[in-house]
């Protein structure tokens, strides 16, 4: 990876010069080379330039690339190199498998959050990593990736674009805007069952002894509509359940119609960095190893491809 990489050193590479170390190295090289074009604006759309970024492409060189921002010279535009840990993002993607290249996967995470009150709300502890985990081996395995997120601390994976969400109506409006032209639709999210039916337009106060009396009413299950829509995505869920897992996973999987859910105990999950699964479809269920929530979202990004390649040909 050549970061920065300088106008004047990608018309080199075109060329095939080798008349400094690096010039030579590329030239001489058995292996992929990356670039990341660093350059004044004016120079990046410059005819030259543009030219010798096709001929690298072309060549088999990939193009990291460039950002848009502020410049050292002062002006604004196109030619910035990509910040560091975009790079490291594009690099560990570039040596992953494109399993999904060029399909369309839409992803939901995090926790909901339903109101009380303008100031109190009733949420979960679902932390969005899992979520955030595959939509990051999704993206690494070259799909498009879609992401609709309850409120959470983290940031959204490099490539990924990120609908937030509140409510667990928001989340299905989300979803079914954008359902029909994804190939992959993958439900991580901890959505709320119900939602307060008696939100007050004002904060609640304490009155003496009395407590509040709230009623609910079922929110819409968003991972079943999708899975009955005629043209609809294949559809993978989850379940994190407390006890019983083999038992409520298989039931579940089959009362939301779905050839794929991917089964966790909460207790064991919720909010940490490692996890264990288990994958349950047609064929029973597939304990996967424990490890790092990045390592098993990996896997199972792998896991949903054969399954889903397996039902297009
Ligand atoms: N899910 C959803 N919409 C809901 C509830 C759940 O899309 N309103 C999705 C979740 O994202 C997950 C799967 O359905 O992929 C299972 O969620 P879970 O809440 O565990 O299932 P429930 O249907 O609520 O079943 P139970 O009450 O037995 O836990």
């Amino acid at each position: 990876l050549i970061a920065p990489a300088s106008a004047d050193f990608m018309a080199k590479l075109v060329h095939g010069r080798a008349d400094d170390l690096l010039s030579l190295m590329c030239l001489a090289r058995a292996c992929p080379l990356l670039v990341a074009p660093a350059m004044n604006r004016e120079m990046w759309s410059a005819a030259p330039t543009q030219r010798n970024v096709e001929q690298l492409k072309l060549d088999g060189v990939k193009i990291l690339g460039p950002g848009n921002g502020n410049q050292a010279c002062g002006e604004t535009g196109d030619g910035r190199m990509l910040e560091p840990a975009q790079l490291l993002a594009e690099l560990v993607g570039f040596f992953q498998p494109k399993l999904l290249s060029g399909k369309r996967v839409m992803i939901t995470a995090g926790p909901t959050v339903e109101p009380i009150d303008p100031v109190r709300v009733i949420s979960n502890r679902s932390s969005g990593k899992t979520g955030y985990a595959l939509a990051r081996a999704a993206w690494e395995s070259g799909a498009e990736v879609t992401l609709i997120s309850g409120p959470t601390a983290l940031s959204t994976p490099y490539g990924v674009s990120r609908i937030d969400v509140e409510t667990a109506q928001q989340m299905h409006d989300a979803v079914l805007a954008h359902a029909n032209n994804q190939d992959i639709f993958i439900a991580v999210a901890a959505v709320a069952d119900w939602r307060v039916a008696n939100v007050a337009t004002d904060k609640l106060k304490k009155i003496g002894e009395q407590t509040p009396e709230l009623s609910f009413i079922a929110n819409p299950d968003i991972l079943a509509t999708v899975a009955k829509l005629p043209h609809g995505p294949w559809c993978v869920g989850f379940a994190a359940e407390t006890e019983r897992l083999s038992e409520f996973a298989h039931e579940k999987r089959l009362r939301k119609g779905i050839p794929m859910l991917i089964g966790n105990l909460a207790q064991h999950v919720m909010d940490a960095d490692h996890t264990t699964v288990s994958i349950f479809d047609v064929d029973g269920e597939h304990p996967l190893p424990s490890s790092g929530k990045q390592d098993v979202a990996r896997q199972l990004i792998h896991a949903i491809s054969t399954r889903f390649t397996g039902t297009q040909a």
